[in-house]
């Protein structure tokens, strides 16, 4: 049998808060998949090893993707090293402090915000820049949450933040369609990475996440092998009719029916989070 040609092959790609978590997955999965890889994060020493560990051509950028000229940098890296850009994974995002609503500061807001909906603004803006100078389409993958789709108020910057993207993410399909852009997004459920480590053992981070998980309908958690994955389906050809999409990535969380006895409703006691409510309050 004839070796087939990979499907990202010729390509080359940005991924974004690609030195740990779902983002180094997706890198190494569009990598593998033929794709030559611009590695940019805030954290340079852990972007350089990612790039360094990849199976394809990589260039790592150390940059801060809610900052201009630090996400020009990286587009500019890409032509210096590659000569062109095709694909985008803009997946940088923070949480924010796990902050009662009542207590959370202009300035954790304004910074979640900077980093998950500026971040991403400025990403999406500088590709069509590209795509534009290169008299070419493209394609865009944002991630979302599921926090883009439901609603908690334990992390209300971030969820903000994420519905935010959608929003961009719509407009920039609106924007992109006629030009042969294609834009999408993934909306991960549960998937334990460095994101939620810093929140340790707070109800909402980390190993509490796996006990959460439990609940999900395929009562397990993700891993970002299985984002990455519809990361580089959205990015190549198969999806060529995919667009302005939000694919959720979360076991079902985003189907559940919290008003049902079977997607639990009546399973446990709201006493204690309503009592925590009023205490903060
Ligand atoms: N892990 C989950 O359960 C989950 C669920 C839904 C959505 N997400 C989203 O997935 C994306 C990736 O998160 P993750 O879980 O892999 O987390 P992670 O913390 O493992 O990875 C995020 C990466 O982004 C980098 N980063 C942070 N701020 C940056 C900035 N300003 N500029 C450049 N890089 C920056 C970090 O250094 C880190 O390498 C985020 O947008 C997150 O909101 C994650």
């Amino acid at each position: 049998m004839p070796e087939e040609t990979p499907r990202l092959a010729g390509k080359v790609a940005v991924v974004t808060g690609a030195a740990g978590g779902i983002g180094a997955a997706s890198a190494r999965r569009l990598s593998h998949e033929g794709a030559r890889v611009v590695v940019v994060d805030i954290d340079g020493d852990g972007a350089q090893q990612v790039a360094a560990e990849l199976p394809g051509p990589a260039v790592a950028v150390t940059g801060d993707v809610s900052r201009e000229e630090d996400v020009e940098n990286y587009v500019r890296a890409a032509l210096d090293t590659f000569g062109r850009l095709d694909l985008h994974h803009l997946n940088a995002g923070i949480t924010g402090p796990f902050e009662d609503l009542a207590d959370l500061s202009v300035a954790d807001f304004d910074r979640v915000l900077g980093v998950n909906v500026r971040g991403p603004f400025l990403g999406v803006r500088a590709a069509f820049r590209r795509y534009r100078e290169q008299g070419t389409g493209g394609a865009i993958v944002i991630t979302a949450s599921i926090a883009s789709l439901r609603g908690s108020h334990d992390l209300l910057a971030y969820q903000t933040s994420k519905h935010g993207v959608l929003g961009l993410m719509r407009g920039a399909a609106m924007y992109g369609g006629p030009i042969g852009v294609r834009v999408n997004a993934v909306a991960p459920g549960l998937v334990p990475t460095g994101l939620f480590t810093a929140a340790k053992d707070a109800s909402g981070g980390g190993d509490d996440m796996i006990r959460r998980g439990t609940t999900v309908p395929l009562r397990r958690t993700g891993t970002p092998d299985e984002v990455a994955s519809v990361v580089a389906f959205l990015l190549s050809d198969d999806a060529a009719y995919v667009h302005g999409e939000v694919i959720s990535v979360d076991g079902g969380s985003a189907i559940v029916s919290s008003v049902r006895p079977s997607g639990g409703a009546g399973a446990w006691d709201t006493t204690a989070v309503d009592e925590r409510s009023k205490e903060t309050s």
